[in-house]
Formats: structure tokens, C-alpha cells, sequence
């Protein structure tokens, strides 16, 4: 235990850390990360050599967990991650095989691909690998020990109170209840987009999630992109996305700067953007949400953390955040991905409407979740788009919370944990001919991905919702969301490419559209194509 202790001392250098954060405050990071960079390394190459002097004695933490060379003191493998984080993760693990260790500043960070291994490591280990890090955007967001959900960590009794609140308010049963409202709202969507005309569908996707969460947490909804309820919902998504911006600039040069933002400072507007603006806008829709009739997750959280009085809600807000940051854009831009995906493949959506028109001849209506066994082409089709294109490049980083012994190494406390979901789902063992649109892999899988998320890695269909004791507890709304929208979408329109002016079909493919990296979520690039009515006849 005193080795351990020791390892771990040696890589939690806060000295190191307030280094960083002072040369990126005056020096600007967010107008010339590479010049920043380039400066920090020599400064702290001059400044840091003793630190050098104590990394060359032995250290048997990560003991046969290869690191790529190009480890500069003070700021680690930064200037060699390059502008396209999972090419040169991918080249790495090409180089070192499926774990490698990176160090960000003096933070270590395990990058790891395989879905075995992963699981082995997030999930049979979660007792050790759950936190999340302590440098974490989120966690400095709050004061006192409710940091919500994504931010929360395990051994914290207020996250797990709010985590099974969450699972019980966005679980199976609620949702069935809540379906015709949620239908609605996928209708909803359809009805606006069906003009066979050339159109971006990010953003009326993302209004249709917002709504998904809007109805669950509060009973409310948006009505159209100029609803200002709308306005401000997004405008507080994006401006929160935006503190973790300044290392977006930043990432432009050195990607993974996105994951350094307290090192960079933003902390405390980010805190002040929370007290100024976000409160009042949460406090008047948790009034809503309390005065609406039925259920719905502000009742739940306000019975279960104020006992039901009603005036205060601080102690909410975090988790309702978490809602809506975490629920709006991931399910909207899976969704536009997919759609992407299956615009250049009529033959595939002719395969889907099958099944569909059949159900709706015996039944009159289109299926509803539950009914899923009457579409099984469909949710191959759905998964084999989530795994080609992952709705986040590495998930949401994990921690170790307690050094401990995996494979015979020693990994310390505070090591950073990256899964690397591009390359798991591009595995060849997991997915054989990975790099083929192969819905047919996933034909025979009856489960659902909410089930599928809790099983061993060689169960499972997907990675996308992270791994063990974090696995996204929305995985379920998110799949009822998307099987309401493509069984609606495709039972009433053919997706197509966009048309020039002239008339001639303009393709888009992952190939062609390029995706932006966000602090988390990887949306793509603006693209267009069209939802042209379907005559069934
Ligand atoms: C396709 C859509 C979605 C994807 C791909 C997705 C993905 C993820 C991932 C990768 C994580 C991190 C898991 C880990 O740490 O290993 C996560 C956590 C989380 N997600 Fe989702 N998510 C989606 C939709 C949603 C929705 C709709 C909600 C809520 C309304 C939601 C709420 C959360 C929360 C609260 C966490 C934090 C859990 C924790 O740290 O304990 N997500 N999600």
C-alpha cells in the first residue's frame, strides 16, 4: 500500500498543473494553441528537469503498458496528438497494440480500444475505475457535494440517490406510459420535414430531443425553432459547450486540449454563467414541471431530495442539466448520422419499409417500441449505423478512484480513462470485415441496446453507451426515441440525397461529411438531403 501511495504521489503534481493553467491564461491558448504549446514545452523543459530526475527512477505503475513516444516534460504527449485525435489513436494502437498509456500535462491516461479488455477494465473493475476526473469540466460547476450525474462520483451517496431517481424516471415502464406523447412528437417531426425538399436535419432533430427531455423532466415542450423556450435551452447547451470551447479553439491545433478546460481556467465562468443565467430558466421550468398533472422527473427528484417542498431547487439543477446537456444532442445527432447513412441506400430502407407497411396492413398503425420483434432488419440497420459512426469519439472519461492491480500493474489513482470508441467498434475479433455497412451482423440480436449495455462485452451489440457502473442511464429513451423517429420517418418518406439546381442527386456519405469534434458529442459537418413522401402505390 505505501508503494502505491508513493506511485501515486508522483502523478498528481498540482505544482505542474498550476503551471499549465498560468501559461495558458497569459499567454492566450485560445488564439494560437500551437505557439502556446510550443512555448510551455520549452519553458518547462528549462524549469522542470527535476521532475525528469524523479520519472527515471523505477516505477512499476503501468508495468508493460506501452506509451508512444514523443512525451515532452510538463505537457506529455500533447504536440504529438495532432488535429485528428482518433487517426493518431488509431495509428498508436496499430504501434503499441489495444492499451497504451498517454500523458496529458502530468496526468496519466490509459487509452484502450478492445471491447473485452474494456470491459475487463471499466466495468469488472468499475469498483476502482468510475470516478471521474477530478479536473473534470462539470465537477467545479457546483458547490457542495451534489455534482449531478455525469459529474457525480460512485462512492458519493447524492449520485447514487440521483442516478436511480434518473434510471427510474427514463426506464422502461415510464416510457411505455409516456409513449403517445413522445409519438407525437416523432409525428410531429415528420410532418415538418416531409417536403421533399433539401434539408439539414440537425436542428429539427435536436428540437425534437430537446422535446423528448422538456416532456420527461417537466411536462413541457417546444413548439418550433423560434419558440424562445427553445432558444434559451439551446442557447444554455451551447454556451455550456462553449466554456469547454476555449479548448475547442485550442483543439483545432491539439484535440485533446477538450478534456483540460479547468487547467485552462474556465471554471469560475462557467459557475458564474450557472448562477446567472441558468438558474432562473431552471427554476421556472422545475415550477412548471411541479404544477403539471402526471409524473414527470422534476416530481421525482423534488420528492426525493426536498421531500416535496417546494421554493429551493439548487439542488436540482445539476442533474437537470445534466438532462438536458447530455440528452439533446447525443440522440438528435445519432439520429442525423443514421439518416445520413441510409440516404444513399434506397435498397436498405426498401427492406425496412417492408417490414413496417406489413405491420401497419395487420394493425392499422405503425409499431410501437415494445413491438420491435416486427422490425428486426430495422434495428440491425440502426446499429450497424451507431457502430460505423460513434456518437462520441471516447465516450465520457473515466478515473481511477483508488490505485489497484489490473494484469499484473499497478495503475494509480487519478490515471485518466479513455475508451476509444471508434476502434472498438471497428474491432476485427467483435465485427468481422468491420469497415463493411453489414446490417445483417446484428440480424437474430433480440434485445434491446439498454439491455445489451449491461452485458459482457462479447454480449453486447454496441459500445456507444459507455461502460459498467456509468452506462448512460438515458440508453433507453434514446433507443425509444430513435425507433419512434426512423418507424415514422420511413413508414411516410423515402430519404434521399439533396438535388442541384439543376435536378442531379448530390450524394452525401460519411466519407463526404466530415465530422466536428465537440467537447464530447461529434455531430457532422452541415449537410442536406431530402424526405420525399412515398407513394405506396
Ligand atoms: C444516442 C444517445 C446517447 C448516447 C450515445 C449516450 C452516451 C453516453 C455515454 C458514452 C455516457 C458515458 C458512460 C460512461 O461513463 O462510461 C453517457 C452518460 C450519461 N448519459 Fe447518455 N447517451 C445518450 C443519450 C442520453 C439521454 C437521452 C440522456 C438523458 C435524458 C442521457 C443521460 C446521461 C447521463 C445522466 C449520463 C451520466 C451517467 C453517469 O455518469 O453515471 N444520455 N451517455
Amino acid at each position: 500500500m505505501s508503494q502505491q501511495l508513493t506511485v501515486s504521489g508522483l502523478y498528481s503534481n498540482k505544482f505542474v498543473e498550476r503551471f499549465i493553467a498560468l501559461i495558458s491564461n497569459t499567454t492566450g491558448l485560445s488564439h494560437d494553441g500551437s505557439a502556446t504549446a510550443v512555448g510551455v514545452a520549452a519553458i518547462a523543459t528549462a524549469l522542470f528537469a527535476w521532475q525528469r530526475i524523479r520519472s527515471s527512477r523505477e516505477n512499476p505503475a503501468f508495468n508493460g503498458i506501452p506509451t508512444p513516444k514523443g512525451a515532452r516534460p510538463i505537457i506529455g504527449h500533447v504536440l504529438s496528438l495532432g488535429s485528428n485525435l482518433p487517426k493518431t489513436f488509431r495509428k498508436w494502437h496499430k504501434e503499441l497494440g489495444p492499451v497504451f498509456r498517454i500523458k496529458l500535462g502530468s496526468k496519466d491516461v490509459i487509452v484502450i480500444s478492445n471491447p473485452a479488455l474494456t470491459h475487463d477494465l471499466l466495468s469488472t473493475n468499475g469498483k476502482y475505475t468510475s470516478d471521474r476526473p477530478d479536473s473534470f469540466a462539470l465537477q467545479d460547476f457546483n458547490r457542495g457535494n451534489n455534482h449531478g450525474v455525469v459529474a457525480g462520483n460512485p462512492n458519493d451517496k447524492v449520485y447514487n440517490t440521483l442516478r436511480k431517481t434518473v434510471l427510474n424516471a427514463l426506464g422502461p415502464k415510464r416510457l411505455k406510459e409516456e409513449s403517445s406523447v413522445l409519438c407525437n412528437e416523432a409525428d410531429e417531426f415528420v410532418d415538418l420535414v416531409s417536403t421533399g425538399e433539401n434539408i439539414d436535419p440537425l436542428e429539427p432533430l435536436m428540437r425534437i430531443s430537446l422535446n423528448f427531455i422538456l416532456l420527461t423532466l417537466f411536462s413541457t415542450r417546444t413548439t418550433s425553432i423560434d419558440d424562445p423556450l427553445y432558444k434559451q435551452a439551446i442557447h444554455i447547451i451551447t454556451t455550456f459547450m462553449s466554456f469547454t470551447g476555449i479548448v475547442n479553439a485550442a483543439a483545432a491545433v491539439i484535440p485533446i486540449l477538450r478534456v483540460l478546460s479547468p487547467i485552462l481556467g474556465n471554471d469560475k465562468k462557467m459557475s458564474d454563467f450557472f448562477t446567472n443565467t441558468c438558474k432562473s430558466f431552471y427554476d421556472s421550468l422545475v415550477e412548471k414541471g411541479l404544477d403539471a398533472d402526471g409524473d414527470n422527473m422534476a416530481k421525482l427528484l423534488n420528492d426525493e431530495l426536498n421531500q416535496g417542498k417546494r421554493g429551493n431547487y439548487d439542488n436540482m439543477f445539476h442533474t437537470i442539466h445534466d438532462m438536458l446537456v447530455a440528452g439533446t444532442d447525443t440522440t438528435g445527432v445519432t439520429i442525423t448520422w443514421a439518416f445520413l447513412q441510409i440516404s444513399t441506400k434506397p435498397e436498405v430502407q426498401k427492406k425496412i419499409q417492408e417490414e413496417i407497411d406489413a405491420f401497419v396492413d395487420k394493425h392499422g398503425r405503425v409499431p410501437y417500441f415494445w413491438e420491435r420483434d416486427s422490425v428486426p432488419y430495422m434495428i440491425a440497420v440502426q446499429r450497424e449505423c451507431f457502430r460505423l459512426r460513434p456518437t462520441t469519439e471516447f465516450g465520457v472519461p473515466h478515473a481511477v478512484g483508488e490505485a489497484f492491480e489490473w494484469r499484473g500493474t499497478l495503475i494509480p489513482k487519478d490515471t485518466m480513462i479513455f475508451s476509444n470508441m471508434m476502434d472498438a467498434h471497428v474491432d476485427p475479433e467483435k465485427y468481422p470485415n468491420p469497415e463493411k455497412f453489414d446490417p445483417d451482423r446484428f440480424l437474430g440480436l433480440e434485445d434491446t441496446m439498454f439491455s445489451s449495455a449491461n452485458r459482457k462485452a462479447e454480449n453486447r451489440d454496441q459500445f456507444n453507451f459507455g461502460w459498467g457502473r456509468r452506462v448512460c442511464p438515458g440508453s433507453h429513451l434514446a433507443e425509444t426515441q430513435m425507433f419512434n423517429v426512423w418507424v415514422r420517418v420511413l413508414s411516410r418518406c423515402n430519404i434521399m440525397p439533396a438535388v442541384d439546381k439543376n435536378g442531379n442527386d448530390v450524394p452525401e456519405t460519411l466519407d463526404t461529411v466530415s465530422p466536428k469534434s465537440g467537447p464530447t458529442v461529434v455531430s457532422p459537418s452541415p449537410f442536406k438531403i431530402r424526405f420525399v413522401p412515398r407513394n405506396k402505390n
